[in-house]
């Protein structure tokens, strides 16, 4: 990623951001709500056109070969993007077709993400009696079955019960393992962070940390990643402020009102 930079007319999203993600890494990307996660993402995943700078993808450049970057990444978005009205398979033969998989391989491979996240017996079933967690892991499963090099995952297991998150945090390691594919995800939980190998924190679209999550914990002095995420994102005044109103939130789980 080269001097990535996203402006709005109102304010930079996305203030010239480089660093590197090396090849099988599972790469964290953090920051406060706000701070330009979702928008680095998308134009990575060349959703949206960087006012400035660029960024290679398997070896593409976003800008000069969306086509190919495309089909080198997977991306499960932060918002709900499945089609609701049809099956869990309907929409993977959908998404198979637009990522022109060929057709002798789609059925092996519909196959082989389903099982893969646990959805093989209801595949045939329509995507609105789905629950949270079970849509989730089809969208994670959508996002694989062109065999991306690089997946994006914008807070994959947000909302998710701590048994699901386990299980997708299972997938995700077997995956790195067994694939190499390279996982670029952003998180609000401190105890999911800790899974990657390495995070970047961005706040107010700036790279302000980059390293490892024990690295990270050394530098600043903290006991926990959360301590590091206050002290670089130096909210903690609003942090005080919004904890009493957390009330049941996950631990760790931080949530900034702007
Ligand atoms: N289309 C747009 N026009 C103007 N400003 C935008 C637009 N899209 C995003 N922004 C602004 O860019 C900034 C970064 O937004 P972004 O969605 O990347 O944040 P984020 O880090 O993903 O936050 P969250 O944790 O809440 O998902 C925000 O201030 C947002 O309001
Ligand atoms: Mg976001």
């Amino acid at each position: 990623m080269l001097e990535l930079t996203k402006e709005y007319p109102s304010l930079t999203a996305v203030d010239s951001i480089s660093f590197t993600v090396r090849q099988g890494e599972i790469f964290g990307f953090l920051g406060p709500n706000g701070a330009g996660k979702s928008t680095t993402i998308k134009m990575l995943a060349t959703l949206l056109k960087p006012t400035r700078g660029t960024a290679l993808i398997n070896g593409y450049d976003i800008v000069r070969q969306p086509n190919q970057v495309r089909q080198s990444i997977g991306m499960v978005f932060q918002d709900p993007s499945l089609d609701e009205r049809l099956t869990a398979r309907e929409n993977l033969v959908f998404h198979a077709m637009l990522y022109n998989v060929p057709s002798r391989e789609m059925n092996s491979r519909i196959a082989s993400v389903l099982e893969m996240v646990d959805l093989a017996d209801r595949q045939h079933h329509l995507v609105r009696t789905f629950s949270g967690g079970m849509k989730r892991r089809l969208e994670i499963a959508r996002g694989l079955l062109h065999y991306p090099a690089v997946l994006f995952l914008d807070e994959p297991t947000v909302g998710l019960d701590p048994q699901t998150r386990h299980r997708i945090w299972q997938y995700i390691h077997g995956l790195q393992q067994q694939h190499r594919i390279t996982i670029f995800m952003t998180t609000h939980y401190m105890e999911e962070a800790e899974n990657c190998q390495r995070i970047a924190i961005i706040d107010h679209g700036r790279l302000v940390a980059l390293d490892s999550p024990l690295k990270l914990k050394e530098q600043y002095s903290a006991s926990s990643l959360d301590e590091v995420f206050i002290h670089l994102t130096g909210r903690e005044i609003r942090e005080e402020i919004v904890r009493p109103q957390l009330g049941s939130s996950p631990r760790g789980h931080l949530r900034r009102r702007r």
